[in-house]
């Protein structure tokens, strides 16, 4: 095990989930300070994502009904393609598998890992032959309801609730694009062979933002905020530029500012957070490698000791669930765009003639004009619908006009950009390249660098002494912090030198000091975690001074 991971058990920031049962891949357990951590993680992240952006927050069932999924394209393409022993029945995700054992620098095609398990003879571990490779479905499936009830499925993604919630999303918009839509929580996915640890979870929490656009207008008033902004892209040729977003959308590098904006963006989150700007990248998805709903897709790679890792992905989505949804549903699921000025145009209109259309169709005639109304354009003899029943209409019975209209709008169906972020992965590659080694009095110290904002534990108290005064003096200080809104312990065992090192590794960036002048002149040593400096302060002004200190 790494070191860092002993010191998240060891420490309280996560634990294998069910363990006393064993434990089962995929699934962890968030302890007091990891937990602190992920939800500070989330709260910057709503701070960039939904008050500083053009949209809002909702919360929709993380279980949903089957068609839901038919419609999305995940009940038959989230899929991955795994391969079972013959002997042991063991089941390895195909492409780790053979990435594994072949030394292979990028993650192999569907088409490669077929081929290469039958061309290279590969073997399970235990020396058994694979079966033929099987596409899976990641999605864990359920029963809605008792008998037999109704087939469901644990959402894959948070984004399906928004989509689906479209509607009334657009009229709380009043219809005017663009706008976002951003959704927080659990999202599944019954992943083959979860081995990696924190990365590869099957129970795992997501922050998406589902950006809906004209589809002629892939842009945003606030991009100048990052245009100059210079950032590490690898394309889908493998080629690295380091470029300012500016330049990689004139260069047509990536596709759009839209795109270039949430990239832009997302960076300054991740920075912000803690993420080291020299360990990440992003990397645009080759075109075997795209989700079946995404045009173009930037991830944002971060490095870490399980190699270069997604921690979130930028999508292109253009209209493709809000037409499925549209197209499954029966539901309009458009947008009325008005124009700025109306605008003429010249069409061709069907125009009924009653006069004929009545004595032959009798009762069923206004209804058949109204069909007929409705054609585009129409040649020779035309078959409408009414109840049900196809009508043959001559072609005499109607005649086509060229008209010349005024429009004011038209209806599209927006696209959607998503920048998916996975909380997991951010906090977990946040606490990595945090985890730092130096040197303190000659000896080897742990220190976790979080931002000072984001320290699960912000303040610690500590008596020098664990006599009965100390330590009480101690627990008033604390409860005057706690009331004031800072994160704050109190750790009276040990000598004084081991428990700072404790709140070093758990990145508390602040230890507080009750010794002997305390008694005296009231005042308190603050101890900063990086330089380990330390300063004195009047009691009476700390809360002032530790809230200043915290919000740098
Ligand atoms: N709605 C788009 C979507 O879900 P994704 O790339 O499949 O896209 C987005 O997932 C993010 O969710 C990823 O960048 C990753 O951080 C996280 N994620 C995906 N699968 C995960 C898993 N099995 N365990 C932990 N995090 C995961």
């Amino acid at each position: 095990m790494s070191q860092i991971m002993e010191m998240l058990i060891r420490r309280g920031f996560l634990w294998q989930s069910f363990e006393i049962y064993g434990g089962l891949a995929g699934f962890i357990d968030y302890g007091p300070l990891g937990n602190g951590l992920r939800r500070k993680v989330e709260d910057l992240w709503r701070k960039y994502f939904v008050i500083n952006e053009r949209s809002v927050e909702i919360d929709s069932p993380t279980v949903g009904i089957e068609d839901v999924f038919i419609a999305s394209g995940h009940a038959e393409g989230f899929t991955d393609v795994a391969i079972e022993c013959s002997e042991c029945g063991r089941v390895f995700r195909a492409d780790h598998y053979v990435k594994e054992k072949l030394n292979l620098e990028v993650d192999p095609t569907i088409e490669a890992v077929k081929s290469v398990v039958s061309e290279f003879d590969l073997r399970c571990e235990c020396g058994g032959k694979f079966k033929k490779p099987e596409h899976i479905n990641l999605m864990f499936e359920t029963k809605i309801g008792p008998g037999r009830g109704k087939k469901g499925y644990l959402r894959p993604e948070t984004a399906q609730g928004i989509f689906i919630a479209f509607k009334r999303l657009s009229d709380y918009f009043r219809h005017k694009l663009p706008f976002g839509v951003a959704q927080i929580g659990r999202a599944y996915r019954n992943e083959i062979s979860p081995r990696q640890g924190v990365i590869r979870l099957r129970e795992f929490n997501q922050a998406e933002l589902e950006f809906f656009c004209h589809p002629g207008e892939k842009k945003h008033p606030d991009f100048y905020k990052y245009a100059g902004d210079v950032v590490t892209l690898v394309d889908k040729f493998d080629k690295e530029h380091r470029i300012s977003l500016r330049e990689a959308v004139e260069k047509g590098i990536i596709a759009h500012e839209l795109l270039a904006y949430f990239i832009g963006k997302t960076r300054r989150f991740l920075l912000e957070a803690g993420i080291d700007e020299k360990r990440l990248r992003f990397r645009q998805h080759k075109d075997d490698e795209r989700a079946h709903y995404a045009v173009d897709c930037w991830d944002a790679e971060v490095e870490l000791s399980y190699g270069w890792i997604e921690i979130v992905g930028i999508a292109d989505r253009t209209d493709y669930d809000l037409s499925r949804h549209a197209k499954y549903s029966k539901e309009d699921l458009s947008v009325f765009v008005p124009f700025d000025e109306p605008v003429k145009i010249k069409r061709q209109k069907v125009i009924p003639n009653i006069s004929k259309l009545g004595p032959v169709f009798r009762d069923k005639a206004r209804r058949i004009a109204e069909e007929l109304e409705k054609l585009e354009n129409a040649e020779g003899d035309v078959l409408v619908v009414i109840d049900g029943e196809e009508i043959r209409v001559p072609a005499d019975f109607y005649e086509v006009r060229e008209v010349e209209e005024e429009i004011h709008g038209e209806k599209v169906t927006p696209h959607v950009i998503e920048p998916s972020f996975g909380l997991d992965r951010i906090t977990y590659a946040i606490l990595e390249h945090c985890y730092d080694t130096d040197y303190v009095d000659g000896e080897e110290r742990k220190v976790l660098r979080l931002k000072r904002w984001l320290a699960p534990v912000q303040v610690a108290v500590l008596p020098l002494l664990s006599r009965d005064n100390f330590v009480r003096e101690a627990e008033r200080i604390a409860d005057v912090l706690k009331e004031s809104g800072i994160f704050t312990e109190v750790d009276t065992t040990g000598s004084i030198g081991r428990r700072y090192r404790r709140y070093d590794e758990i990145g508390t960036p602040f230890c507080v000091t009750v010794d002997h002048q305390t008694f005296e002149d009231g005042t308190v040593t603050i101890r900063d975690r990086d330089s380990t400096a330390q300063i004195r302060v009047e009691k009476s002004g700390l809360v002032k001074v530790l809230k200043e200190l915290l919000a740098t």
